[in-house]
């Protein structure tokens, strides 16, 4: 057992995955997603405990050091990793966050393992965490653990940071265990969401269906008040630019380029294989753009990378079938033998090949149809280097409310999206320099660092005028 610690991360993912090869090792990669980028460099700089699940099943991994913090490992069951993690986090919380882009499913049983997961990791946290220390819960997998880890650690400042929307009443009030999810997370000292809308429909709800007074951001709970304000998340913005900068990159930008046959624009979409990122409608209109000739296949190329994720959930499934389809039609029936338009690899890449990617991308396409923040516009942003390059952004992702000069797009309206990234190609190049000017300002001032910081300075004060001594 590793000495206990005064900061204690506690999210679903540990920030490197256990993974058998196809030779039968075992061996760690970094796990994939938001949460992960965001809160590595968080944890390099604080160190602490990170507690989370370590991606296999049926195995328990001993704690071990990793990038000067703990890392202390939950084990998931086989069945839990399908009721728990597959069924309520992603079958039934996750579309239900997500503004019902999927429909969700409530089953008793989900519910019954999330209860018990969260109670495990509850455990876990009590454990590690040190006498009066901090600890930061994160994200919709883990929204009993403030109020379980409360029960069991009255001394900790709790903490808790939700990744993803937090839906408007009208929809939240569908799920069946609507009010102990809200006690959940009102355990917590603070709850952190990424856009002011959420901490409101958060309070809305509190106030709906509990019986707590709600005064301004604070809900009194007896032994502590439990605040909710926005932190919009972000990068390690000059790591990603040191990085994008690095020998390694360029050269690897410079191979991508060769490997493309050197077109004369890279359009680019990175995302998380995800119903949510709205990679039907994108591929859609950029298909069209080439059918009807307002792009032309010998001259620009649209890679879209896709992170494998959730895989054996049937909505996944089912979008991974999808793509396949619609890229392929578009290939077979667009471009030439040599000219392919859209270059679509279904895999994941170390992140110096990301920062390279970036590099590369004449216009980066980040079209969700809702998402929390979405860190890769702002990592595009931040590795694509001088001020050329344009972002088209959804509104509905958290980022368009901070990079407001981002090509922005309503991305359920093809013919929209479809002049948007052809204003972005076409515009002059003193405009789009201009507003990357912009987008580079607001993610060089608004770090992962400053927001770590914030979210923690609050909490701390928090802490002591819950203790009587602002
Ligand atoms: P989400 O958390 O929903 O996955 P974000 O855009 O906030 O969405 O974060 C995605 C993270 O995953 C980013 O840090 C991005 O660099 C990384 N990522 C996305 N696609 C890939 C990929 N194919 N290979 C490696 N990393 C990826
Ligand atoms: O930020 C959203 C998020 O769901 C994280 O909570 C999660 O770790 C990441 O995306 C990737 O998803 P998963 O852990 O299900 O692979």
């Amino acid at each position: 057992m590793p000495e206990r610690s005064h900061f204690v991360v506690v999210a679903n993912r540990l920030p490197v995955d256990r993974v058998t090869t196809e030779e039968g090792e075992t061996t760690w990669r970094t796990s994939p997603g938001g949460l992960v980028t965001a809160l590595e460099p968080v944890m390099r700089k604080h160190g602490g405990a990170w507690v989370g699940w370590h991606g296999a099943t049926d195995e328990s991994v001993e704690p071990f050091t990793h990038d000067g913090y703990e890392i202390v490992p939950v084990a998931l069951s086989a069945s839990e990793f399908e009721e728990y993690y597959e069924g309520f986090s992603n079958a039934t919380l996750w579309p239900l966050y997500h503004d019902t882009v999927a429909f969700p499913e409530y089953h008793r049983e989900w519910w019954d393992a999330y209860v018990v997961v969260n109670r495990r990791f509850a455990e876990a946290t009590a454990e590690v965490a040190a006498d009066g220390a901090t600890v930061w819960v994160q994200d919709y997998q883990l929204q009993l653990v403030p109020q379980l880890l409360r029960e069991l650690r009255p001394d900790l400042s709790i903490g808790f940071f939700l990744h993803i929307p937090f839906p408007p009443t009208e929809l939240f009030q569908q799920l069946p265990w609507r009010r102990r999810i809200l006690e959940g997370l009102l355990g917590a000292d603070l709850v952190g969401f990424q856009v002011p809308g959420a901490a409101s429909n958060f309070l809305r709800l509190v106030r709906a269906r509990t019986d707590h007074r709600v005064e301004r951001d604070g809900v009194a709970l007896g032994d502590h008040t439990c605040h909710a304000r926005a932190y919009p998340i972000s990068i390690d913005t000059s790591g990603f630019k040191e990085l994008a900068e690095s020998p390694e990159a360029v050269e690897e930008a410079d191979r991508l380029l060769e490997d493309l046959g050197h077109p004369k624009r890279v359009l680019l979409g990175v995302d998380r294989l995800d119903y949510t990122k709205g990679l039907r409608q994108r591929i859609r209109a950029i298909g069209e753009l080439f059918a009807e000739g307002r792009l032309d296949p010998s001259e620009t190329v649209f890679l879209q990378i896709a992170t494998p994720s959730r895989e054996r959930v049937e909505e996944y499934r089912k979008l991974r079938d999808d793509i396949d389809l619609l890229v392929g039609r578009i290939n077979s029936e667009i471009g030439d033998i040599g000219h392919r338009p859209i270059v679509y690899q279904h895999t994941s890449y170390p992140r110096v090949k990301m920062a390279a990617l970036y590099r590369i991308a004449d216009v980066a396409v980040v079209t969700p149809l809702r998402d929390g923040m979405n860190l890769v516009a702002k990592e595009y942003v931040a590795c694509h280097p001088g001020t050329e390059g344009a972002l088209v952004l959804s509104e509905f992702a958290g980022a368009a409310r901070e990079l407001k000069q981002a090509y922005l797009v309503n991305p359920y309206d093809i013919n929209g999206m479809k002049d948007t990234v052809m204003q972005a190609i076409t515009d002059p190049a003193v405009v789009r320099r201009r507003r990357m000017r912009s987008l580079r300002r607001q993610v060089e001032t608004h770090t992962i660092d400053a927001w770590a910081d914030h979210f923690l300075g609050d909490l701390k004060r928090i802490g002591q005028a819950r203790a009587g001594n602002p």
